[in-house]
């Protein structure tokens, strides 16, 4: 059996460890399969650029972030473009899977990765997905491998503002990874303790932030802690039309620093942003997700064995499971106003910044 193996999108800790527990099921219950690796996610597979791997490749990897294959952004929508040829990258694909007589490929990667993979399964691949993202936010699972390593970073992140905050009375924004979602951002704000949380799936007021801030002032607490999505927008810009809120923003990718001038100039006090970026999606992976990675890793193995192809591996109520891939595709796991961290938050005071009580958890 000849396996491709690629991992794509943004990356983050834990992708080693599910590349690692796959190949050590494959290795282990399958006799004679052979694991060939694809350079840079979906531009390798476009590309043609193929290596066979030994089984020494895949020790020593468990605990080391970043991805040994290397990865990249494909854009799904380009996809099904046609060149000059009148081939497309997906055609391309396709031709390099059955030149290199692949018998299935395994996609380690998020949303985008999980729409190609279910393009490559409709035209014919043998495909199995595997679910990755800091940003928590693929249907159909419960969580992705990277989510709880970005969050123990954001929640050291959040401790430590906390203390400089704390002996300048300052306001202090940290901007959190989640351009559509606010999962790492909810869960960082709550185990980190901040004051004001602020996510893409709830538009905020910048007056009622400004009122929360000063509030807190005047019971005496100086400082606030306010943990904001990079995808976070005011009620305003959600009003707006994609290009209109880019015209608005003025060159700004997020509303992070105009949130900040705002509660500096309309509360009265001294702000401050810090943006950890990257840094929430390098390093080693935390234990939780080399568990997680390696039962799902080695979950995959099992599909592999068994020939259920066409699927993308999950952890549902704690079970690992599977959902086809064309069931996942195109959709993408929301916070949702009911969420019990959401109900939570506003019973311990935490403001959302939307004006909004609670209402019972
Ligand atoms: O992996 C998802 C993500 O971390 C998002 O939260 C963030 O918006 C994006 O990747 C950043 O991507 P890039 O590495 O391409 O700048």
């Amino acid at each position: 059996m000849k396996i491709g193996i690629l991992t794509a999108g943004g990356d983050c800790p834990g992708l080693n460890a599910v590349i690692r527990g796959f190949a050590k099921y494959v290795y282990n219950q399958i006799p004679n399969a052979e694991i060939i690796g694809i350079q840079d996610g979906y531009r390798g597979l476009i590309s043609g650029e193929f290596s066979k791997l030994k089984e020494s490749d895949f020790s020593g990897i468990l605990n080391i972030g970043g991805t040994i294959l290397g990865t990249s952004r494909q854009p799904f929508k380009q996809m099904k473009v046609e060149d000059q040829n009148g081939e497309s990258r997906l055609d391309q694909m396709v031709k390099n899977y059955k030149k290199n007589k692949l018998d299935l490929l395994v996609t380690l990667g998020g949303a985008g990765t999980h729409k190609t993979a279910s393009l490559l399964s409709d035209a014919g691949c043998n495909v199995i997905g595997l679910p990755k993202t800091i940003d928590n936010d693929i249907w159909g699972t419960d969580v992705t491998f990277g989510f709880h390593t970005a969050l123990e970073i954001d929640t050291e992140c959040i401790d430590r503002i906390h203390t400089t905050a704390a002996s300048h009375g300052r306001t202090m924004l940290i901007e959190i990874m989640g351009n559509k979602v606010g999962w790492l951002t909810l869960y960082a704000g709550i185990a980190g303790g901040a004051d004001i949380i602020l996510i893409p799936e709830i538009p905020y007021d910048p007056d009622e932030v400004c009122n929360m801030v000063t509030k807190r002032y005047e019971s005496g607490k100086a400082f606030t802690i306010i943990a904001i999505a990079e995808g976070a927008m005011s009620k305003k810009e959600a009003a707006m039309k994609k290009a209109e809120r880019l015209e608005y923003r003025n060159g700004e990718a997020t509303a992070t620093n105009r949130l900040a001038r705002y509660i500096q100039e309309n509360a009265g006090v001294e702000t401050r942003t810090v943006i950890p970026g990257h840094i929430q999606r390098g390093g080693n992976p935390s234990p939780y997700d080399r568990l997680l990675s390696t039962e799902l890793g080695s979950f995959a193995g099992k599909l592999v064995q068994e020939g259920n192809f066409g699927k993308t591996v999950a952890i549902i109520n704690n079970q690992i499971t599977y959902n086809r891939l064309s069931d996942v595709a195109g959709k993408t796991k929301y916070v949702d106003e009911d969420n019990q961290m959401i109900k939570i938050g506003r019973s311990i005071g935490i403001s959302f910044g939307d004006g909004k009580k609670f209402k019972g958890i």
